[in-house]
């Protein structure tokens, strides 16, 4: 168990939303965050994401500062290059020399699943992230509050857990029924991906971004 985990009330082998698929282009490195550890997200050219710790083992510089070059993430300090497995297969200030075995990006697995970008801090998690099929994702954002205030806001609201501490479904009977995914980014900030039905129209999304965003009014959120 990572020991970021320790201080949290989740199964050490969840998936845990991290970042939704849109946001994250081919050759882009985008920065996330979840249970406290930094991550870096970048897509490779044959369109699988990887999840990284968001620091190069060199000089601690963050990856999120890099670049990607086909299916290698390159430093952007002094251009060390790591491979999907997280190995650095390159170091431009000794081109003749094998880059040193030591010299490895801390991975994480990473799924894809409608949509969202799913993570784990475990080193053998469960073998699917949840699912949430036949939805859109509407809007995200961050709460400056902890985990457990954003979920008894929303429970209070009428949402249930829909078997996952992460995710959180509207009692039905609204047009524009919502799915929360909580991303639980450190001890006081809350991601939340709010997603609803594919098939309502843009009023509709307009309408329950507005309303869940006014659930939240209490904690300062950023958009
Ligand atoms: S700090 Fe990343 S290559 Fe030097």
């Amino acid at each position: 168990m990572h020991p970021a985990q320790q201080t949290h009330p989740f199964a050490p082998d969840g998936w845990f939303p991290v970042e939704l698929s849109q946001h994250v282009p081919e050759g882009l490195v985008v920065q996330s965050m979840l249970l406290g550890q930094e991550l870096a997200l970048w897509r490779s050219a044959a369109g699988s994401v990887q999840a990284w710790e968001n620091r190069c083992p060199h000089r601690s510089v963050r990856l999120t500062l890099g670049f990607v070059v086909d299916d290698q993430l390159v430093c952007r300090y002094h251009g060390w290059r790591y491979g999907r497995d997280g190995r650095c297969t390159s170091v431009p200030s000794t081109p003749t020399l094998a880059p040193p075995p030591t010299a490895c990006v801390r991975t994480y697995m990473c799924r894809e699943s409608d949509g969202v970008v799913w993570a784990s801090l475990a080193r053998a998690p469960r073998a699917y992230p949840p699912r949430v099929p036949g939805l859109v994702a509407c809007r995200s954002f961050t709460l400056d509050g902890a985990f457990e205030v954003v979920t008894n806001t929303v429970e209070t609201a009428g949402f249930a857990p829909a078997g996952e501490p992460t995710v959180w479904c509207e009692a039905a009977g609204k047009t524009d029924v919502a799915t929360l995914l909580l991303q639980p980014m450190d001890a006081c900030t809350t991601g939340v991906h709010l997603f609803i039905s594919e098939t309502l129209a843009t009023a509709h999304r307009i309408a329950a971004a507005g309303r869940i965003k006014a659930l939240f009014a209490k904690e300062p959120c950023h958009v």
